[in-house]
């Protein structure tokens, strides 16, 4: 059976992504946040989001206004007893992940189908905390997530054939080219990606050269469209600092170690881009490399 009603748990950089492109493939989404307030940003990144896509004429008014017409918001967990999936996006700790599905585990049908779109912890970690592991999935997404066309869909020893199969035809119905992943720790892009930002900080600590020359090496030596502390503070330095010690926690190699430079800016709030300030500071024109 199709997957039609999405809830997303956590509407912050990604979940307020996810929440945007289930809407434009038509499906009902019903959002969980955990004030007001934080519906309040979630709603306004989503209209950022479409108001960009609107600029751009990509879509028109009315498609902006039909498929904001197919978000609702909540901060009550039981009112997505009824969803079809739901996919958490909220802050990268298992205890918050498993607590959300734990609560939602005994009110949702037996058809729901819980997917994290965690980006270091692994999915069997959260399939053992509820009673029914058979429909735990992993759908990551990757940032902006109304961009980027890839989905990473990761099964455990435990998932029925139907709970991938269902969710990898919801990735596709979302318009995304998605992968298959073992369940592994940063599964497969992360495991790639993640040391090479952690690395890129360590270059900078010793003082190899500036952040913008490290940026700009990257991208006009390798093509890539972001240096990695353009990257990082796009990703958010917290949410970067907590997938290192996730991942070095289950390797134990110093390539997924957190530089004690990450550790210090996320002590100073200088979480990137959604802080205003992370490697650069974004308050003016123009973002400024931060002074080290
Ligand atoms: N949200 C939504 N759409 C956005 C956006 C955003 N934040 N930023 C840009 N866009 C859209 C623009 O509207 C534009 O859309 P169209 O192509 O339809 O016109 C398109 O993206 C290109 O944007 P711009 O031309 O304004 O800017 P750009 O060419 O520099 O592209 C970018 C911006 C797509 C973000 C590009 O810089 C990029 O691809 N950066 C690398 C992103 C990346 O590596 N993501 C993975 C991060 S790791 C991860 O996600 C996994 C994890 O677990 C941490
Ligand atoms: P974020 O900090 O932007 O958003 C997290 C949101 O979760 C916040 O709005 C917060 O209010 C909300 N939240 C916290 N506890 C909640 C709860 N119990 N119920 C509902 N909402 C709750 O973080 P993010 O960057 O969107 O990352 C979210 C998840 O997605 C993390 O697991 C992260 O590892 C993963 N991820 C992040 C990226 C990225 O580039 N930022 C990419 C892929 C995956």
């Amino acid at each position: 059976m199709d997957i039609q009603k999405v809830g997303v748990a956590g509407c912050g950089l990604m979940g307020s992504g996810i929440a945007e492109i289930s809407a434009k493939a038509g499906m009902d989404v019903l959002v969980r946040e955990i004030s007001d307030e934080a519906i309040e940003a979630g709603r306004a990144r989503i209209g950022k989001s479409l108001g960009r896509a609107v600029k751009k004429e990509k879509i028109t008014e009315e498609d902006r206004d039909q498929i904001l017409e197919r978000i609702s918001f909540t901060t009550a967990i039981s009112d997505l007893a009824d969803r079809d999936i739901v996919i958490e996006a909220v802050v990268e700790d298992l205890e918050v992940k498993n607590e959300l599905f734990g609560t939602l585990d005994p009110l949702c049908g037996e058809g729901t189908i819980f997917a994290t779109n965690t980006s270091s912890l692994t999915v069997t970690d959260m399939a053992a905390a509820v009673n029914r592991p058979d429909r735990v999935v992993g759908l990551h997404f990757f940032n902006p997530v109304p961009v980027m066309k890839l989905v990473e869909v990761v099964r455990t020893i435990a998932t029925s054939d139907e709970a991938f199969e269902r969710t990898f035809a919801f990735a596709r119905a979302l318009g995304k080219e998605p992968i298959a992943a073992k369940d592994n720790s940063g599964f497969v892009v992360n495991l790639l990606l993640v040391p090479y930002m952690l690395d890129a900080i360590r270059q900078l600590e010793r003082g190899v050269a500036s952040i913008e020359d490290i940026d700009k090496g990257m991208m006009l030596g390798c093509g890539y469209p972001m240096g990695p502390f353009q990257l990082c503070d796009f990703v958010g330095n917290d949410t970067t600092y907590r997938i290192a010690e996730i991942m070095f926690d289950e390797y134990r190699e110093e390539r997924f170690a957190p530089p004690p430079l990450l550790k210090r800016m996320v002590a100073m709030g200088r979480y990137g881009r959604k802080a205003g300030k992370g490697f650069y500071d974004y308050s003016g024109d123009q973002p400024v490399p931060m002074e080290l």
